[in-house]
C-alpha cells in the first residue's frame, strides 16, 4: 500500500482540494481539522471516488498538546506517512490591538508551531519512506509586511523561510520540501479573517479557485520545487513588492484593511 498523505485542514478550502489531488494519484489520505462533518464527508467522497483509504481526526490544532494527540493517533493506528501537507491556517485582520495576545498566539500555533512540531515528529518516518514530501502552505503575504494582517503575514514569512532552510538541510535524505504561496483564493479564509468589505472586493477581482491552487501546489510538490507562487497576478505582485520601496507596498496593503 502507498504511504499516507497527511493533510492538516483537509476537509475544506485549499486543503480539501489538495487531498483530492493526492487521492486522484492513489495516495491514501489522513485528514485533520476541527469540523468533523466536513472531514467525514470528504473522506467518504475520496474513498468512494478514488478507491483510497481515507481516515480523519477532528482536532483543534490551536490547542496546546494537539500535535501529540495527532501523533498518538498516527502511531496507534500504524499509519505510515509519506507526505505531510501543512495546510491548516488562518488570519486575523484589522488593527493588531483588536485581538488578545492569546488570539494571536493561537493563530501562530496553528500557522507556525504545528507545522514545525509535525515535521519534527514525522521526519524519521518520512525519511524511512523516501522519496517523501513535505508541502507547506505559505501565502503571498509571506513576501512583505502587511499592516492589517501583521502577525499573519509574519507567520507566513516564517513558513516560507523555514521551508527553504529545511529543504536545503534535507537535500540528501530523499525528503523534498516545497512551499506554496497562494494569493487571494476563493475559500472561507477571508470570512474567518474578517477582512472587511474593501479587501473582500479587491480579493474577488483576483481570486483563484482552491482547485486551481491545489493543482499547482501538488504539481510543484511532485516536481520537487522549492517554492511556487500561484498564478500570474500573484507572481507579478511578489515581483513588484521586491522591486518597489517597502513603504509603498506596506501603505498599499494598509489601505486595503482600512488602516
Ligand atoms: N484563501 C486565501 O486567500 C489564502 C491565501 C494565502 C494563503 N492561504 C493559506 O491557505 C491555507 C488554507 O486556507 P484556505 O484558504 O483553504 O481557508 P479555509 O477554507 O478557511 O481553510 C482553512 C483550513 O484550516 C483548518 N483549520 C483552521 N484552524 C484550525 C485549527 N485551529 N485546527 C485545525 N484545523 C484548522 C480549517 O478546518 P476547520 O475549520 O474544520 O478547523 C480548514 O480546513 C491556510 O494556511 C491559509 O493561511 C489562504
Amino acid at each position: 500500500m502507498m504511504p499516507f498523505a497527511l493533510i492538516t485542514g483537509g476537509g475544506k478550502g485549499i486543503g480539501k482540494c489538495i487531498a483530492t489531488e493526492l487521492a486522484k494519484r492513489k495516495y491514501p489520505v489522513l485528514l485533520v481539522a476541527r469540523d468533523e462533518k466536513s472531514l467525514q464527508e470528504h473522506a467518504t467522497t475520496l474513498s468512494n471516488t478514488y478507491g483510497v483509504a481515507a481516515h480523519y481526526l477532528a482536532l483543534d490544532l490551536g490547542k496546546l498538546g494537539a500535535t501529540q494527540i495527532l501523533m498518538d493517533w498516527i502511531i496507534s493506528n500504524n499509519y505510515n506517512v509519506g507526505i505531510l501537507v501543512n495546510n491548516a491556517g488562518y488570519g486575523l485582520s484589522g488593527p493588531f490591538s483588536k485581538y488578545s495576545a492569546n488570539d494571536h498566539i493561537e493563530m501562530m500555533r496553528v500557522n507556525m508551531e504545528v507545522p514545525v512540531a509535525l515535521t519534527s515528529a514525522l521526519l524519521p518516518m518520512l525519511t524511512k519512506n523516501a522519496p517523501a514530501y513535505i508541502l507547506n502552505v505559505a501565502s503571498s503575504a509571506a513576501y512583505q509586511a502587511v499592516p492589517g494582517l501583521s502577525a499573519y503575514a509574519a507567520s507566513k514569512s516564517f513558513v516560507l523561510s523555514f521551508s527553504r532552510g529545511l529543504r536545503h538541510e534535507l537535500k540528501n535524505t530523499g525528503v523534498s520540501v516545497t512551499a506554496v504561496s497562494p494569493g487571494s483564493t476563493d475559500t472561507n479564509f477571508a470570512n474567518r479573517a474578517d477582512v472587511g468589505v474593501k479587501a473582500l472586493k479587491t480579493a474577488e477581482k483576483v481570486n483563484m479557485t482552491p482547485e486551481a491552487v491545489a493543482a499547482i501546489a501538488v504539481t510543484a510538490l511532485f516536481n520537487k520545487k522549492p517554492e511556487v507562487i500561484t498564478g500570474f497576478i500573484n507572481k507579478l505582485g511578489a515581483f513588484l513588492v521586491w522591486l518597489l520601496p517597502k513603504k509603498l507596498a506596506e501603505s498599499t496593503a494598509a489601505s486595503l484593511y482600512g488602516l
